[in-house]
């Protein structure tokens, strides 16, 4: 098995590096410290991706002024890509990326920070609380109800479609990318995310010819072909990841794009779901691009509830619960 088939089955982020034009610098740093920037005191590790680790933290300053609730997160570069000097320039471009997009069903970043001791950088940001959709899956391996669905999927295509319109791509979306906490879904990690064609010129822009990346199950056909980053590509990986949601089961069996092309395999129509709300997601589970569904507003319009409860479901029960 290669390497792209098994970060494909174990659903991680899977990093091609293309040789760089000239060799990069690789720095050997000291251990990641216990308080970063004289400031953010790390307390435990909060979850590892193919690229950052993320910890809780107290921010000593805001605690020292006697603010309830100083814990935030903390989003570092696993070792293996701190230890490159250019490394920094592509956790700022993830910052630079998500700090721009205000909304509710986005997580908010606060500051991105070089710790000058331990020479590391770092992003500051809202501590989320609760499942992320991988483990919701695991709890939930029949998948969801179609209300239940609507209400995760709502806010998430909201989300994606904000992204878009503020001319940014997520490049990533995956399960373990999205959370459900007491205040709502939040869509995180925009490690992988760029610019759309022509807008937000002045941002730095990672050559992804370095930095080839793409989580093999949730990546759209062009992705993996030609390492092309579209909107209607976000919409491939949401489409799987709501299709798995409703049933448990990855669309194509766990397989590629282009895997499930050669294969002909076609999505059988989740149980519960109404054929219109069907008939879109289906088109953006189109491995070819130019048969995908592109418009995100149409989609929500057919995903819409006749009668939204007041709270989502996992909402409900933590209030109940509390
Ligand atoms: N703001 C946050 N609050 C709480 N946990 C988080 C937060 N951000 C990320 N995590 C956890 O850390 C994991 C890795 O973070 P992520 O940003 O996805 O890193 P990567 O870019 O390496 O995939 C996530 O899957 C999640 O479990
Ligand atoms: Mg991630």
């Amino acid at each position: 098995m290669n390497l792209q088939e098994r970060a494909g089955d174990e659903g991680l982020t899977h990093f091609a590096f293309a040789p760089p034009r000239t060799t990069p610098v690789i720095r050997h740093l000291p251990p990641l410290p216990e308080l970063l920037g004289g400031r953010y005191r790390l307390d435990s590790l909060l979850g590892v991706g193919g690229m950052g680790a993320v910890y809780r933290a107290r921010d000593l300053l805001r605690e020292q002024y006697g603010d309830p609730a100083p814990q935030i997160a903390i989003k570092v570069l696993n070792d293996d890509f701190a230890e490159y000097s250019d490394a920094n320039a592509l956790l700022y471009g993830e910052f630079a990326l998500t700090v721009r997009l205000r909304h509710p069903h986005i997580v908010r970043l606060y500051g991105f920070e070089i710790d000058h001791d331990s020479e590391r950088a770092f992003i500051t940001l809202e501590l989320l609380r609760g499942p992320t959709l991988d483990a919701l899956l695991c709890d939930r391996p029949e998948g969801l109800d179609w209300t239940e669905l609507q209400e995760v999927a709502l806010p998430l295509l909201d989300a994606l479609q904000f992204t878009h319109a503020n001319g940014v791509l997520h490049g990533d979306l995956k399960p373990s990318n999205v959370i459900l906490t007491d205040s709502g879904l939040r869509l995180f990690d925009f490690g992988l995310g760029q610019p759309c064609e022509d807008l937000l010129p002045g941002l730095p822009r990672l050559s992804r010819g370095r930095f080839n990346a793409w989580t093999v199950r949730y990546a759209s056909v062009e992705l993996l072909e030609e390492g092309l980053l579209t909107p209607a590509g976000d919409l491939y990986a949401c489409a799987c990841v709501l299709y798995e949601l409703a049933t448990g089961k990855h669309p194509y069996r766990r397989l590629s794009a282009k895997q499930a092309r050669s294969l002909q395999i076609e999505p059988e129509r989740p149980a519960a779901m109404p054929t219109v709300a069907w008939q879109v997601l289906r088109k953006a589970l189109e491995i070819d691009p130019a048969r995908r569904q592109q418009d995100l507003g149409e989609w929500r319009a057919a995903w819409q509830p006749t009668a939204a409860a007041a709270q989502p479901w996992w909402q409900r029960l933590l209030t109940r619960s509390t």
